[in-house]
This record gives structure tokens, C-alpha cells and sequence, in this order.
């Protein structure tokens, strides 16, 4: 997307390419003149002071991104989303004058009530994660934005809701319901499934991210969210019915440890200070775009569960 529409930018890609990372995803990328990409750590020091000093602005995506994955090993998380966003923080603290936007998620707040579908969250919502993945983000978040206020650099923080779209790695649910249904295995939804999430397209997420990028006030956050509140049984039962399944392809199973109720986000804010508003993620055609894809992408995503053994 910045390739395309900010012609004057360079782009330098960092990632130590974890079992989510795929170099594939980037094919028709990877040749440009104004990119370039560096496998390595974003807890190697060198390396990130190196990559920073070149730059104008960092945005900080790299995870590990699995809420079950944090529940059975939840010290990756820690590594990664809290001492490589300080590796981060340092790293532009010492440079001149870089941007620093922090990537991060709605489930920092923790649960909504089902019985209250008013409430949502807004920017100064409390802090309570309910994950080690949620901890670990919350605590890069305010790592951020304590080096904001103890040492003046420039530092924006998003949080966004539950994103959907093309090249999802496919332990999350969306890719991982589409491509089981395709080999006609069964979908296993967690609990009661009325778990609620907001669905926001990738495209809509990254679209926000470049607006924050370019004029997001210093020292905030903003949430971004698709007002597209969908129960997980709703989400399977419109997948089903796309795919012209029935039910009878769910498989109910024990609920996730400390499962977040609901998520909502106001996205007002940035709605109101950067005039952005979701334009991707109208349902369910996006969703049925985004099944189109992975029907159409069998290779890519066959590859990548056998690699990683997911039924
Ligand atoms: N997917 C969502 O629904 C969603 C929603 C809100 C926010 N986010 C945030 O967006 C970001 C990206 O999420 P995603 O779903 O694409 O995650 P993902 O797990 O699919 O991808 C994470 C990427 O980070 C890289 N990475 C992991 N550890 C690294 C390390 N130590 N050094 C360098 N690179 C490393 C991986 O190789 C991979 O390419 C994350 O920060 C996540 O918290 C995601």
C-alpha cells in the first residue's frame, strides 16, 4: 500500500520471520526499488540501532500475535512484545527526530459485558488485560508511551479490533474456519460462541495506521475499530452459509482460558481528528471477498498448515 500510494518513500522491512512470518506474502514486493528487507531480531540491538538511524519513522507490528499460543507459552510474548519494543524505544531515542507508532490492540481493555451493548471502549477506557498476549501488548503500549513523557520522543500508539483479509496466517479464526470447511473438517467454536468481536478489514487497519502515521497527534492513542460487532456463532453461521455448509460442521469446544466476553471499540477519535472511517470491511462482502481468496490461494495456505501441523 505505501509503495503504491506514498511514491517518495522508502521502505525498510525488519522481521526475524517466526513460524508467522512468510517471505511469500511479499513476492511481488520483494524486488522494488524502494524496499528492502532484513531478517533479524527485533531484540538485536545492533541491528535495530542500525535500521533506526536510517529511518524517519518506525511502525512496530512485529508480535507474537496468538492469545492460545500466549496461554501455553506466554514467555515468547514477553520477549518479543515487551523487551523488543523497548529494544525499539531505545534504539529511536537514540536517532534524531524518528517517529515511533506503536501497533497494538483493543483487547489491552480486557472484556465488555454482553448485557451492556451501548458500552465500548474509548481511548481512556482502563487498562485490563486479561491474556499474557494482551498483557504483553498493554505493556508495550505504555512503555511507549512512558518514553514519550520521560524522554520526548515522538510516540503514537493504535489499537485496533479483530482484523480479517487475505494472507491471515490460518491459526486465526477466519482463515482457519474458511480453509477447514474447504477439506470439509470442522469448525471447533470455542464455548457458548457468544464471544462478541469487531471485524475490521486489514486494509481498513493498515489505512488508519498511515493517517496515525502521518497525523496522529504526539503522545496518543487511538483506537480503531469497524463497528461491526459480530457474536463468533454469527461469524461461523455466515462463513457456513457462504460456503453453503450447515451447522452440523461445528464442533463445540472447551471454552479458552480467561475468554474476553466482548470487544468494542469507539473509533471516534480518529474518525474525528484524522477523518478516518473504515471503506473495506462492509459485511459480509468483504468477508466473502476474503473467502474468495483463500478458495483461490489453496497452495499458500496448504503449505503453511502442514509446515505448522493445523488441523
Ligand atoms: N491480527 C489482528 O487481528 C490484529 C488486531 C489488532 C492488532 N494487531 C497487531 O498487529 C500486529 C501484527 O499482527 P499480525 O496478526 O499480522 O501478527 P502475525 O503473528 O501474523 O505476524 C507477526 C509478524 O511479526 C514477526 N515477528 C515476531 N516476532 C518477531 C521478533 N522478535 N522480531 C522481528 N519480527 C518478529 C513475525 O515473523 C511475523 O511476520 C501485532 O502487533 C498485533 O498485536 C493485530
Amino acid at each position: 500500500m505505501l509503495l503504491e500510494h506514498r511514491p517518495d518513500w522508502s521502505l525498510v522491512n525488519l522481521d526475524s520471520l517466526t513460524y508467522s512470518g512468510n517471505l511469500e506474502n511479499l513476492a511481488d514486493v520483494s524486488a522494488h526499488a524502494r524496499y528492502s528487507f532484513h531478517k533479524g531480531d527485533i531484540n538485536n540491538r545492533e541491528l535495530v540501532n542500525r535500521l533506526v538511524q536510517q529511518s524517519d519513522c518506525v511502525v512496530h507490528f512485529a508480535a507474537e500475535s496468538h492469545v492460545d499460543r500466549s496461554i501455553s507459552d506466554p514467555r515468547p510474548f514477553i520477549e518479543t512484545n515487551v523487551l523488543g519494543t523497548q529494544t525499539l524505544l531505545e534504539a529511536v531515542r537514540r536517532a534524531t527526530n524518528v517517529r515511533f507508532v506503536n501497533v497494538s490492540t483493543d483487547e489491552v481493555y480486557g472484556s465488555l459485558p454482553l448485557e451492556e451493548p451501548d458500552l465500548k471502549f474509548t481511548e481512556s477506557s482502563p487498562i485490563h488485560a486479561n491474556s499474557p498476549y494482551a498483557a504483553s501488548k498493554a505493556a508495550a503500549d505504555l512503555l511507549a508511551l512512558s518514553y514519550h513523557q520521560t524522554f520526548a520522543i515522538d510516540v503514537v500508539v493504535t489499537r485496533c479490533s479483530n482484523n480479517f483479509g487475505a494472507y491471515q496466517f490460518p491459526e486465526k479464526v477466519i482463515p482457519l474456519f474458511v480453509t477447514n470447511l474447504i477439506d470439509s473438517h470442522k469448525l471447533p467454536l470455542y464455548g457458548d460462541g457468544k464471544n462478541v468481536r469487531d471485524w475490521l478489514h486489514v486494509d481498513d487497519h493498515c489505512e488508519a495506521i498511515l493517517a496515525v502515521l502521518e497525523r496522529g497527534r504526539s503522545g496518543e492513542i487511538y483506537n480503531i475499530g469497524g463497528n461491526n460487532e459480530r457474536s463468533n456463532l454469527e461469524l461461523t453461521t455466515t462463513i457456513l452459509e457462504i460456503m453453503g455448509r450447515g451447522p452440523d460442521m461445528i464442533e463445540p469446544v472447551a471454552d479458552r482460558l480467561g475468554h474476553d466476553r466482548r470487544y468494542a471499540i469507539d473509533a471516534s477519535k480518529i474518525r474525528r481528528e484524522l477523518g478516518w472511517s473504515p471503506s473495506r470491511s462492509s459485511w459480509p462482502t468483504a468477508l466473502e471477498a476474503t473467502i474468495q481468496w483463500y478458495i483461490d490461494n489453496d497452495s499458500w495456505w496448504r503449505r503453511i498448515k502442514a509446515r505448522n501441523c493445523i488441523m
